[in-house]
């Protein structure tokens, strides 16, 4: 690992399964208990609102009883050190990078810690239970939803991100089953741009064939190992 400038960093649930939260294709593809058609869809939310409501209701409240681990560190200690470009990208609605002190850093999959106005498109910063039909602070619309991306819903800051990919020299992968897009097609833009790739993983993903390396184990472990190689590097 030479030469390394420009950095990428991707993570999902598996970076925060140490702190106790749950990753979303757990048990039986199950998140929480629910299918993720059923609390992470448009579709949803207009057939049920309560529910879909209830459940992120639940999942906010669940981040008081949590807290960032050796991972989250790692990556923020990371942050901090690096001089030249970086960028944290995160599909997880949780708010563990920025407890342990990470800055760059955007939530391409929103956050639990937000509503979102479905009528005047505003995102705002909400703690505490969000029901159904609140009212916009910006418009006064009785339109306020959690700010998540779901399902057919085009995640947020794709051109930033689009950007970083392109310029940097190393895309590494932390804890994502590669399920999803767009997230999971980052690796094949990496790899398009001649970026170097890493895959860090409990287990081998669907997208760990695209990857230059992949090592499995569990996050605590593996991210601040990486991360001491790198800045060793610098
Ligand atoms: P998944 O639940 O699909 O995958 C989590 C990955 O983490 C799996 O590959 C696990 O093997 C790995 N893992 C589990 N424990 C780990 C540990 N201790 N250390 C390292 N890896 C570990 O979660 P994501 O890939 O993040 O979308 O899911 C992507 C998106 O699908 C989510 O952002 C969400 C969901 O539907 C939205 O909310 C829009």
């Amino acid at each position: 690992m030479h030469n390394i400038r420009n950095i990428v960093v991707l993570t999902g649930a598996g970076v925060s399964v140490e702190s106790g939260i749950a990753t979303f294709r757990g048990p039986g593809g199950l998140w929480e208990g629910h299918r993720v058609e059923d609390v992470c869809t448009p579709e949803a939310l207009r057939a049920d609102p309560e529910l879909v409501h209830r459940f992120y209701d639940l999942r906010r409240a669940a981040l008081k009883q949590v807290a960032p681990n050796a991972a989250h560190f790692a990556l923020a200690a990371l942050d901090r050190a690096w001089k030249d470009e970086l960028l944290i990208v995160t599909q997880n609605v949780d708010d563990l990078h920025e407890r342990a002190g990470t800055q760059r850093l955007l939530h391409m999959h929103g956050a639990l810690q937000s509503a979102l106005c479905a009528e005047c498109g505003i995102r705002t910063a909400h703690d505490g239970p969000l029901p159904p039909a609140t009212l916009c602070t910006t418009c006064g619309a009785p339109a306020l939803r959690p700010g998540i991306v779901f399902f057919g819903e085009m995640p947020y800051s794709m051109d930033r991100i689009g950007d970083a990919i392109g310029s940097c020299d190393l895309f590494v992968s932390i804890g994502t089953s590669g399920a999803v897009y767009p997230a999971a097609g980052f690796v094949e833009w990496a790899n398009d741009c001649g970026a170097a790739t890493l895959e860090l993983n409990l287990e081998r993903s669907g997208g760990s064939d695209q990857f230059d390396a992949s090592r499995l184990g569990l996050a605590s472990e593996l991210v601040p190992a990486w991360v001491a190689e790198v800045l060793a590097q610098q």
